[in-house]
C-alpha cells in the first residue's frame, strides 16, 4: 500500500517515448543498435525518463530494452522504463528486461473509456477496477517506480477515472499518466481534466501527474502546456513528434515553449516569474542533433516548416524579415538558432586528418563505435575526403548514422553501375551478396537511373514491394555535399523505411533501397512484434 507522499519535482519531468510510441509509427522500425544509439543521444539531451520499448512484443524488443537498461541506465543516467499491458506476462517481461537498469520503471496500462472496454477489452468497469491495482502491485513487487496509465483517459468518464486512479495509487503507482490516446481533447478540456484529477483523487499527492497525448487534431503540445498550468509535472513526448498516426506531442516544441516562455510558466510551478532556473533538465543545444539522428534512423522526414527543427524554422526568407533581422534579431526571432545547436556545424576535419582525430571528434559528438564500425566509418571518411574539401560535423554524423544503419546487413550491395543520359536508356547493373553468401549479378532498364537500379535489385532480392516515397536532401550546402536519400516501401500493408548517405545520389538511392529491403527481410525472418495497444489476442492474464 502506498502511504508516503511522492516528492513533487521542482521542474517538469521529460519522459521520452520515441523508442516506444515513436517506433509505433508506420515504417519507423529500428534495430537494436539504432535504438541504443538514439537512447545514448537522449541521455545526452538530458531526458529524465526513456521509455525504451515494450519488452513482451518480441525477442528483439526485449533485447533492445535490456541493452539500453544495461548501457544507458547507469546510476547517473536516466530512468529506463518498459511498457507492459496490465497482464502478468507483460509485467514479468518488462521486469526481466529492466534488470540491469540502475533506475528501472515499469509502465503498465489498461483502457478506461467505455468504448475501449466494450469493443477492445470486452470487460466491465468493475473488472478493470480489480485488474489495475492487482497489476500495479505485481509490478511493484519487482520495482519501486511504477507508472500507471488509464488508456483513452481523454474519452473516459471522469468519475470512473478518479476511482481507477485512486486504486492504482493505493496499490503503489508513483506516477499516474493521463493519455489522450486519440488526440481528441482541446486545451481547456485537457486542463480541466487534470484539475479535476487533482481535486477528486483523494491520494493524488502520493503520485506525480503525467500527460501523454496524440496529435490527431494538432493540439497535443497546447494540451500539455495547459496540463502543466493545472498541475501535470511529467510530459510524455517524442523527438520530432513521431508516433502513432499524427504522432505524439513533440519534445522540442514543449521544451522550447517552456524555455522561451519561462516567465509565463514559472508561477504555475510556484516560482517567481523572473526565476532563471530552467524548467526542464534538457540541454537545448542537443535538440537539433537529436532531431536529425531520429529522422535519419527512422526514415521519418521532418517537414520544412516544422516548429523548432524544420529547415525553415530559422531561415528568414522574405526581404522584410531579413531587413528586420539584420537591424535587430529580436524583430522577428524569439529564440536563437544557437540555443538548439543549429549553428554547431563546425568544419572539423580534412582529407589528411588521421584516425585518432576522427575517433576523438566522433567521441565529442557522442558516438561510441566498436573497432569494426570505426574502421568502416574511417574508410568512408577517407573516401569522402577525396571528394569534399571540408568535412563538417554534419557530414561525420551522416557517415556514422549510415554505418550504424547498415548493420546487421542481410543483403549487401557489392556494386552498382548505371548508364544514362538524354539519348540513352537508363540501364543499371548490380551485384548483391545474399544472406547465404552468394554473389548474384543482374541488370535492368528503367525510366530513370534510380528506377533502373531498383528494378535490377528487385530481380535479385525478389521480395514483392511497392515504393511509396522517395526523397533526397543535402546534408550541407555546396555542389560537393553529401546527399541523403530516404525512401519508404510497402509490403503486404506494412511500411518499411530506408535511408543512406553518399555524395553520389544514385549510389545513396541504391543503399537506401537495400536498407529498407533488409528491414523488410528481417521482419519476414523473425515475425512481427506485438502491438501493445492493438494486439489483445495474445493476452494471458
Ligand atoms: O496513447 C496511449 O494511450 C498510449 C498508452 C500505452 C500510454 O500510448
Ligand atoms: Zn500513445
Amino acid at each position: 500500500m502506498n502511504t508516503q507522499s511522492t516528492p513533487k519535482p521542482e521542474r517538469i519531468i521529460i519522459f521520452d517515448t520515441t523508442l516506444r510510441d515513436g517506433e509505433q509509427s508506420p515504417g519507423a522500425t529500428l534495430n537494436v543498435d539504432e535504438k541504443l544509439t538514439i537512447a545514448r543521444q537522449l541521455a545526452r539531451l538530458g531526458v529524465d525518463v526513456i521509455e525504451a520499448g515494450f519488452p513482451y512484443a518480441s525477442p528483439g524488443d526485449f533485447e533492445a530494452v535490456s541493452r539500453i537498461a544495461e548501457q544507458v541506465g547507469t546510476p547517473d543516467g536516466p530512468i529506463i522504463c518498459g511498457l507492459a499491458r496490465a497482464t502478468l506476462q507483460d509485467i514479468k517481461a518488462a521486469a526481466d528486461a529492466l534488470r540491469a537498469a540502475a533506475k528501472p520503471r515499469i509502465h503498465t496500462f489498461i483502457a478506461s473509456s467505455d468504448i475501449h472496454l466494450q469493443y477492445k477489452l470486452k470487460k466491465t468497469r468493475q473488472e478493470v477496477l480489480a485488474i489495475a491495482p492487482e497489476m500495479v502491485a505485481y509490478a511493484k513487487s519487482f520495482v519501486e517506480d511504477v507508472e500507471f496509465s488509464p488508456e483513452d483517459a481523454g474519452r473516459s468518464d471522469p468519475e470512473f477515472l478518479y476511482e481507477l486512479l485512486t486504486v492504482a495509487i493505493e496499490a503503489g503507482a508513483t506516477t499516474v499518466n493521463i493519455p489522450d490516446t486519440v488526440g481528441y481533447l482541446t486545451p481547456s478540456e485537457f486542463g480541466a481534466l487534470i484539475k479535476g484529477i487533482k481535486e477528486n483523487v483523494p491520494n493524488i499527492d502520493k503520485a506525480i501527474i503525467s500527460v501523454h497525448g496524440h496529435n490527431d487534431l494538432g493540439m497535443a503540445v497546447a494540451n500539455f502546456l495547459e496540463a502543466v498550468k493545472n498541475g501535470a509535472r511529467q510530459l510524455e513526448c517524442t523527438i520530432n513528434g513521431i508516433g502513432e498516426r499524427a504522432g505524439n506531442a513533440a519534445l522540442e516544441e514543449l521544451v522550447m515553449a517552456l524555455h522561451v516562455r519561462r516567465s509565463y510558466f514559472n508561477p504555475f510551478l510556484g516560482r517567481p516569474a523572473d526565476s532563471e532556473d530552467p524548467l526542464t533538465n534538457i540541454d537545448t543545444r542537443q535538440i537539433y542533433k537529436t532531431s536529425r539522428m531520429v529522422s535519419n534512423l527512422t526514415g521519418m522526414l521532418v517537414q520544412p516548416n516544422k516548429a523548432i527543427v524544420g529547415a525553415n524554422a530559422f531561415a528568414h526568407e522574405s526581404g522584410i524579415h531579413q531587413d528586420g533581422v539584420l537591424k535587430h534579431k529580436l524583430t522577428y526571432e524569439i529564440m536563437d538558432a544557437q540555443s538548439i545547436g543549429l549553428t554547431d556545424n563546425q568544419i572539423v576535419l580534412g582529407k589528411h586528418s588521421g584516425r585518432n582525430a576522427f575517433r576523438s571528434r566522433l567521441r565529442e559528438l557522442g558516438f561510441e563505435l566498436t573497432e569494426q564500425e570505426l574502421n568502416k566509418a574511417f574508410l568512408r571518411f577517407k573516401e569522402l575526403g577525396d571528394k569534399k574539401k571540408e568535412i563538417t560535423d554534419w557530414d561525420l554524423e551522416a557517415i556514422v548514422n549510415d554505418e550504424i544503419q547498415q548493420t546487421p546487413e542481410l543483403f549487401h550491395l557489392e556494386h552498382v553501375q548505371v548508364s544514362c543520359g538524354d539519348h540513352a536508356r537508363p540501364t543499371a547493373t548490380v551485384i548483391v551478396r545474399t544472406p547465404d553468401g552468394q554473389e548474384l549479378m543482374d541488370a535492368a532498364i528503367g525510366t530513370g537511373p534510380v528506377d533502373a537500379v531498383y528494378k535490377a535489385i528487385n530481380r535479385v532480392v525478389n521480395i514483392p514491394n511497392q515504393l511509396i516515397e522517395f526523397s533526397v536532401q543535402s546534408v550541407t550546402a555546396g555542389i560537393d555535399a553529401i546527399g541523403e536519400v530516404t525512401i519508404r516501401l510497402q509490403h503486404e500493408g506494412r511500411i518499411f523505411s530506408g535511408h543512406a548517405a553518399n555524395t553520389d545520389i544514385v549510389v545513396a538511392s541504391a543503399h537506401a533501397y537495400m536498407n529498407a529491403l533488409n528491414r523488410l527481410y528481417a521482419v519476414l525472418q523473425v515475425g512481427k512484434s506485438l502491438h501493445p495497444q492493438h494486439d489483445t489476442e495474445a493476452v494471458v492474464r
